[in-house]
């Protein structure tokens, strides 16, 4: 049974925000000394106490029960070491700019890790791509066989995908990574604080400047959420294709061993259920971008306690993507191909119709309006393809039918005939710009090999300037923290 204070207690969803918390208050302290705010001995022992809350306390998950996570850190602080000097951290400074700060942060180490992983999902699609440039297999559209296509083609479809998700994420990123630290409760403070000084030492790239702002705005979560959506959308036609592929109507593909399941009555069964709740999770994900989107409609200025009840749906909507872009990173990487299946279909259902429309206009000199009457009266008669004389002159029977004369009698000939109806001269043909032709292929493959490794770096120096923040902060720390030992031991 809840108590009534139970109600409005954070402290589980603020298991998330803990480190992130501490570094709030070492870089908030750290600033408040050069700003000579606080003394050097409140400095020293506020700091030496943060680094043991940091180790001992987070471990165990022994906070004491506040009602969230910046009261606790600041009363475990108080009881160390008394009121007088732990009573000073929090000089000049609200929860209100201190939690906006601490999801900032730890988002930001999120992001960077969805990042990495999406490239990591984008390498392995770009590889499978490269690996079969020769796998012919049926195109859809409607989910009716289309056109025959390669699945190099068709991966590179989800690696193009992939890759606007990567640059809808890291441009969230520059959204996300602003620093709300110093607005205080809306108003900022009468404190002569430096806000560019805790945001370069927390690794922002910036300040949120207006306060009222800094504190109340929980856009930029919207605006992750709604990258996770996408991506996640994504994900789930990856998914849903590869669960559709390994049924045996299809059977494209199978499933890795690690990714099915079996049935507790049904000895058979390989059930692709890690694929199965990646379409489910999607929904997960667009459950949390409305409830946020909910919660954050219509909320007066500044701060509102309903602010709370975002992160922990930001927390699920982060590790639900986070977790479905690894799982099917792995799923595509070890997925085998059933090559000759694909290959099979891709003949069936009269997927060379197109080529053989455009054939007709090509020797014929008849329009393609005209062509497609009569391919489509072909393909209405239920047409096998056969030996291509014989389709010649079902043909030149339908032609007379739809224009009056033979078509074998305006250019086209059993060879261009053969050559239209061929899957591999099809797929060969199409070689305009993101076609499917083999030198398109090698041509994407090469440029989209080259948007990863460019991605890769970018994504890896915004990894770098944050720690190198980070160390720096820490050294600081460190510099700061020694004085006490120091003393400790004149003193002893
Ligand atoms: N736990 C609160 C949250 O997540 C921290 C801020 C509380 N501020 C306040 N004025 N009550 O939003």
């Amino acid at each position: 049974m809840q108590t009534r204070k139970d109600y409005i207690l954070s402290l589980e969803a603020d298991k998330w925000l803990f480190h992130a918390d501490v570094l709030v208050d070492k870089a908030h302290v750290v600033m408040l000394k050069g700003q000579g705010i606080i003394k050097k001995k409140d400095v020293t022992a506020i700091l030496n106490c943060l680094k043991k809350i940091d180790s001992e306390y987070f471990v165990e998950h022994k906070l004491p029960s506040y009602e969230d996570v910046h009261t606790a850190i600041e009363s475990v602080l108080i009881r160390e070491i008394g009121e007088d000097m732990g009573g000073r951290m929090h000089t000049g400074r609200s929860r209100n700019d201190e939690v906006a700060t601490c999801i900032r942060l730890a988002l930001r180490t999120e992001l960077l890790e969805i990042l990495k992983a999406v490239n990591e999902l984008r390498k392995v699609v770009i590889e499978k791509a490269a690996e079969n440039v020769d796998t012919v297999m049926p195109g859809y559209t409607h989910l009716q066989h289309a056109q025959p296509t390669t699945f190099a083609h068709h991966y590179l479809a989800n690696a193009d995908t992939f890759a606007r998700d990567f640059t809808r994420v890291m441009s969230a990123y520059e959204r996300v990574n602003v620093s709300p630290l110093g607005a205080a409760a809306f108003a900022s403070t009468g404190f002569p604080i430096d806000r560019d000084r805790t945001a370069k030492l927390l690794g922002f790239d910036s300040v949120l400047e207006n306060t009222m702002d800094a504190v109340s705005t929980r856009d930029f979560i919207i605006e992750v959420i709604s990258c996770y959506a996408n991506l996640m959308t994504n994900l789930s036609r990856l998914a849903e294709e590869i669960i559709l592929w390994s049924t045996s109507e299809f059977d494209f593909v199978r499933v890795p061993e690690g990714y099915v399941t079996g049935s507790s009555i049904m000895p058979q069964k390989r059930n692709p259920d890690y694929a199965e709740l990646v379409r489910a999770r999607t929904g997960t994900v667009y459950g949390s971008l409305m409830s946020v989107l909910s919660i954050c409609k219509a909320l007066p200025y500044s701060y509102n306690r309903d602010l709370q009840e975002v992160t922990p749906h930001l927390l699920t909507a982060t590790k639900t993507t986070a977790s479905s872009v690894s799982v099917m990173k792995s799923i595509v990487e070890e997925l085998e191909l059933k090559k000759e299946e694909m290959a099979r279909k891709a003949q069936i259902g009269f997927t060379t119709a197109t080529e053989l429309a455009d054939t007709i206009v090509r020797e014929t000199g008849f329009s393609f309006r005209t062509a497609h009457k009569i391919v489509s009266s072909l393909a209405k008669r239920g047409v096998a393809i056969k030996e291509s004389g014989e389709v010649l002159r079902e043909i030149d029977d339908v032609a007379i039918s739809v224009v009056g004369k033979k078509l074998s009698k305006h250019g086209l000939t059993e060879k261009k005939l053969t050559k239209a109806l061929d899957i591999a001269s099809n797929i060969e043909k199409r070689n305009v710009k993101g076609g499917q032709g083999k030198k398109e292929l090698r041509r994407m493959l090469r440029t989209r090999k080259a948007d990863l490794d460019r991605d890769i770096k970018s994504r890896d120096t915004k990894e770098e300037k944050v720690k190198r923040c980070l160390d720096e902060l820490e050294k600081e720390v460190k510099r700061k923290a020694r004085v006490i030992r120091v003393i400790r031991k004149i003193r002893s």
